[in-house]
């Protein structure tokens, strides 16, 4: 079953769902699942180390899948970017989302290869700073999302930044049902992220306690802190607690220190990809029939 969209229209995929990029957490496996799926698979660059790292993925990701796919870039210094641009256009990636700097670096590279530029806001006054830059779309990161989070609930943000700005609008935070992708579609996104809901999946590179801590956990064990990077992001409690118990020698930031959104209140199983995207256009489906039950003429 497809979903239609103007987004997924223009990018070629079936349904309006973009899996995460999800640092430490979306490889190959997990993007070629959900293209597979029909959905928009991503990754972030910093997940691989060396563009000869990155060049590698993108070949593997290439035979398995010719469909969409998407990156995170981060435009800045620290990053080579440049590089890393080439190779993914050379890969045919055609979904960029741009997190750390000026966005209007790649958008003439980009709209020649037919790609798109998308940029992670969490306020109105980023997102328009983003529109003055010519990026194609806004992703509306709202409070309770995995990762760094805005403040904003995702169906206030959502129709706010699209009025406010007039560029499409992709809804990001506690997105992991047809329901939800329903609500997020009404107010107006053209389509949906979800991250949370897919650590716990057979092809995410989580740790199996990762997976398992996310099933576990309720969405009063979030913690939103910016004590963390320095800005504020979401973290399963117990492992900023187990962290700080054990002898610091022993402990890695970056592995043992877990983000997830509120959307573990949805996760309930360490399900293949696959299963999780045809349950959401089930779900989809039934909220949308749900929805239309309650119209009735007056007598
Ligand atoms: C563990 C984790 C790591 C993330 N890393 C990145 C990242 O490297 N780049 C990025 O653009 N977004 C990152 N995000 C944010 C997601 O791309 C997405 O916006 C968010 O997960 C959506 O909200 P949800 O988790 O409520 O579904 C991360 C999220 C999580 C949970």
């Amino acid at each position: 079953m497809k979903i239609r969209t103007a987004f997924t229209e223009t990018l070629g995929i079936d349904l309006p769902i973009i899996g995460a990029p999800m640092f430490l957490v979306s490889y190959e496996p997990y993007v070629i699942a959900l293209a597979e799926a029909g959905a928009l698979g991503a990754f972030p660059l910093p997940n691989y180390r060396t563009t000869d790292e990155l060049k590698q993925a993108l070949a593997a990701i290439r035979r398995a899948t010719s469909r969409p796919i998407g990156v995170n870039i981060h435009l800045h210094g620290r990053f080579p970017w440049k590089e890393q641009l080439a190779l993914c256009l050379e890969a045919g990636v055609s979904f960029f989302i741009s997190s750390l700097g000026n966005p209007a670096l790649i958008l003439d590279d980009v709209h020649a290869n037919g790609g798109r530029v998308y940029a992670d806001v969490i306020t109105l006054q980023q997102g328009l700073k983003a529109r003055d830059r010519g990026v194609d779309g806004l992703i509306a990161v709202g409070s309770g999302a995995g990762g760094h989070c805005g403040a904003i609930s995702t169906l206030v943000f959502t129709p706010y930044l699209a009025q406010k700005t007039g560029l499409p609008v992709v809804a990001a935070g506690g997105i992991s049902t047809g329901a939800q992708m329903a609500a997020a579609l009404a107010v107006g996104a053209c389509a949906v992220i979800t991250g949370t809901r897919l650590i716990a999946t057979q092809e995410s590179g989580a740790a199996p306690a990762y997976k398992q801590a996310v099933i576990d956990a309720g969405p009063e064990e979030i913690v939103t802190t910016a004590e963390i990077t320095g800005n504020p992001a979401t973290w399963l409690a117990k492992s900023i607690a187990d962290f700080k118990e054990r002898p610091a020698l022993e402990s890695k930031r970056w592995r043992d220190l877990w983000s997830a959104g509120q959307s573990v209140a949805q996760a309930e199983t360490i399900a293949p990809i696959g299963e999780v995207i045809r349950a959401m256009v089930d779900d989809y489906r039934l909220a949308v029939q749900r929805l239309d039950q309650t119209l009735t003429e007056p007598v």
